[in-house]
C-alpha cells in the first residue's frame, strides 16, 4: 500500500489567507505552508484513490508524480474519491475534477444527500463529467481497484454548517455524517487508518486502529481551548467535532503498535509548525508526550510505503 499525504491542514490551510497572526505571518515568510487535508492511497501503486477533495486539489495533484496521467494519454491513475465528510474543505475539490472523463465518488447517505441539495456538487458536475455516486455504510467494506479495501467506520453526526437546516430522514442519532476509513490490502498485508475528523474516541476507533501499521488522525487542535484562547472566541474543540491532541494521546497509549500521525492541523495549532521558537514554548511537554506515544505530526507530501 502507498499513501501520499497531499495536504495536512484544517480548513483554511496555513497560512490562512485572511489571518495575520504570528504563525500565519511566519508561514508566509518561511514558505513552511500546509495545504488543506487530503490524501491519495493505492493498494498496488497503480490504481489510486483520493480520500477527500480539498480546495487545494489542483496544486496537490500536480505535486504527486504517481498521480500524473501516462505520457501521451489522458489516462489518469485516479480511480475515484472517498469522502470522510461533506465539509467544504473536503469537498470543494470535487469541482476541480470536472475535466475527468468519469468520476466515482463514495460517500455516506447524508453526505451524498447534502452534496445533491444544500451544496449541489452532484448536479453541478453532471454537465461536465459522468459522475457515479456510491453510498458507503459504516461497517460495510468497499472493494476498490488495485486490491485495496476500504472499511468505513462512523465518527459522528456533526454536519457541515451549510447543511445545518437540511431536511430529510436525518434524525439526531445519525452518526455517519463523519466517517473514518480502515484501508487494507486484499492479501491481508498492510493496514492504514484515516480519521481526520474525530469527535470522540469510541470503541469503533479502538477496533479500527487495532493491528494497523499507520493511523492518520485528527490533529486540528492541540488542546480543547486552543481556538478560544488564540482567537478570543468561545468555540471549544469538542463542539466542533474535533478531539484535541492532548485528549486523544491517552487513547494512543492504550492502543500501542501503529505509527500515529496527526493531520488536519488548524492554523491556530502550534503543532502545525513545531520547529518554530514560538511553538516550542507553547508545546512544552506535548511534543515529548507525542514521541512517547509513537506519534508525530504529518507533513505535506509525505509518501508512506507500507
Ligand atoms: C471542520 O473540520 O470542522 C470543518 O472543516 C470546519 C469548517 O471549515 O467550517
Ligand atoms: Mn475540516
Ligand atoms: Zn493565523
Amino acid at each position: 500500500m502507498k499513501i501520499r499525504l497531499l495536504g495536512t491542514a484544517a480548513g483554511g490551510g496555513l497560512p490562512q489567507w485572511n489571518c495575520g497572526c504570528a504563525d500565519c505571518t511566519a508561514a508566509r515568510r518561511t514558505g513552511a505552508a500546509r495545504s488543506q487535508d487530503c490524501l491519495a492511497v493505492s493498494g498496488d501503486g497503480r490504481a489510486w484513490y483520493l480520500v477527500n477533495a480539498s480546495p487545494d486539489l489542483r496544486s496537490q495533484l500536480l505535486t504527486a508524480p504517481e498521480l500524473a496521467p501516462a505520457p501521451g494519454t489522458r489516462d489518469t491513475p485516479l480511480h475515484g474519491v472517498l469522502l470522510t465528510s461533506g465539509e467544504l474543505d473536503h469537498t470543494l475539490g470535487l469541482l476541480t475534477l470536472r475535466e475527468a472523463a468519469g468520476l466515482t465518488v463514495h460517500a455516506t447517505a447524508p453526505v451524498r444527500r447534502a452534496l445533491h441539495s444544500a451544496f449541489p456538487v452532484g448536479p453541478l458536475l453532471a454537465p461536465y463529467t459522468k459522475a457515479q455516486w456510491h453510498t458507503v455504510t459504516p461497517g460495510e467494506p468497499v472493494e476498490l481497484a488495485g486490491g485495496l479495501r476500504a472499511e468505513p467506520f462512523a465518527l459522528g453526526g456533526k454536519r457541515p454548517r451549510y447543511a445545518a437546516d437540511l431536511p430529510g430522514e436525518d434524525g439526531p442519532d445519525r452518526t455517519d455524517w463523519v466517517t473514518g476509513y480502515r484501508f487494507t490490502e486484499e492479501d491481508g498485508g498492510a493496514c492504514a487508518v484515516y480519521a481526520p475528523g474525530l469527535a470522540d474516541w469510541t470503541p469503533a476507533v479502538d477496533r479500527a486502529v487495532a493491528g494497523a501499521d499507520v493511523v492518520l488522525l485528527d490533529g486540528t487542535f492541540s488542546t480543547a481551548d486552543e481556538l478560544a484562547e488564540r482567537t478570543g472566541g468561545a468555540r471549544r474543540s469538542p463542539g466542533m467535532g474535533h478531539l484535541a491532541v492532548r485528549d486523544s494521546l491517552p487513547h494512543l497509549a492504550r492502543n500501542p503498535g501503529p505509527r500515529y500521525l496527526y493531520t488536519h492541523l488548524n492554523n491556530t495549532n502550534p503543532l502545525a509548525h513545531p520547529a518554530s521558537p514560538e511553538a516550542a514554548g507553547l508545546l512544552t511537554g506535548l511534543l515529548a508526550d507525542l514521541a512517547a506515544a509513537g506519534a508525530a505530526v504529518a507533513e505535506d507530501g509525505l509518501l508512506l510505503e507500507l
